[in-house]
């Protein structure tokens, strides 16, 4: 059985104090968490949130990393810089960072392996856009991102994958539940054919695009979807707490 992951991406948000804050609403929420529980956070509130979820069930993640080992990259973090401070995951390939910052399919492959070589669990996001979904291009975009993000990876039971369908992402609009699984399970079964042998089938696959304390009990309830990757909802307490606790 593949152990559900839920996941907050707070993306640019919460300033040191404020993420401690949070952090510490959160923790007595989630103590009896079933499903690993990690806050990918920005990249300077690591230490303090290291120590704020100390003796939690709360995992550490990060929004990035740079895929050489160190050098003269002005700007970007090491796998093994967030490995010392206790990162355990790290989200690749958002489509913010695809959309915004030049992150490629070739780029989103090579962090994937730096991630991996460190023993982070790489969080990947792949997923359409609107113009894409309404082309009827969706599989043709998830075959290419499959195919291209993790060429070289040999045990996908250390990887999650997040299916983020761009429209969905903090636009209210969600997936619905058929579809979010439809889609899941087509990525999966995908993967299986071109990653055979590759221990695919214990891989993790999250839904990330407004999910929320309402929808967040439909969506996990189908079969093919493994966890969340959460934006809005997971910078309050309370709504991250609600989707955490899905099965109660
Ligand atoms: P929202 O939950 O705000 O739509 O963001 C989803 C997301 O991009 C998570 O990585």
């Amino acid at each position: 059985m593949r152990r559900p992951i839920i996941a907050g991406n707070w993306k640019m948000n919460n300033t040191a104090s404020e993420a401690v804050e949070l952090v510490k609403q959160l923790k007595p929420l989630v103590k009896d968490a079933n499903c690993d529980v990690v806050v990918c956070v920005p990249a300077i509130d690591i230490p303090v949130v290291k120590k704020a979820i100390y003796g939690s069930k709360i995992r550490l993640g990060a929004q990035n990393v740079h895929f050489a080992e160190k050098g003269a990259y002005t700007g970007e973090i090491s796998a093994n810089m967030l490995k010392e401070y206790g990162v355990q995951y790290v989200i690749i390939g958002h489509s913010e960072r695809r959309q915004y910052f030049g992150e490629t399919d070739e780029t989103v492959n090579k962090r994937t392996l730096a991630a991996l070589a460190a023993g982070l669990t790489p969080i990947v996001c792949i997923g359409e856009s609107l113009e894409e979904r309404e082309g009827g291009l969706t599989e043709k975009v998830l075959d290419r991102q499959i195919g291209l993000d993790f060429q070289g990876v040999e045990d996908f039971s250390k990887i999650v994958i997040a299916y983020e369908p761009i429209w969905a992402i903090g636009t209210g609009r969600t997936a619905t539940d058929e579809q979010a699984n439809e889609t899941i399970g087509y990525i999966r079964k995908r993967m299986k054919r071109v990653y055979a042998g590759k221990k695919v089938g214990r891989m993790r696959i999250q839904y990330g695009g407004s999910m929320n304390a309402k929808n967040c009990k439909g969506l996990m309830a189908q079969p093919e979807i493994d966890g969340g990757l959460i934006g809005g909802a997971s910078l309050k307490a309370a709504d991250f707490a609600t989707i955490v606790n899905f099965d109660k």
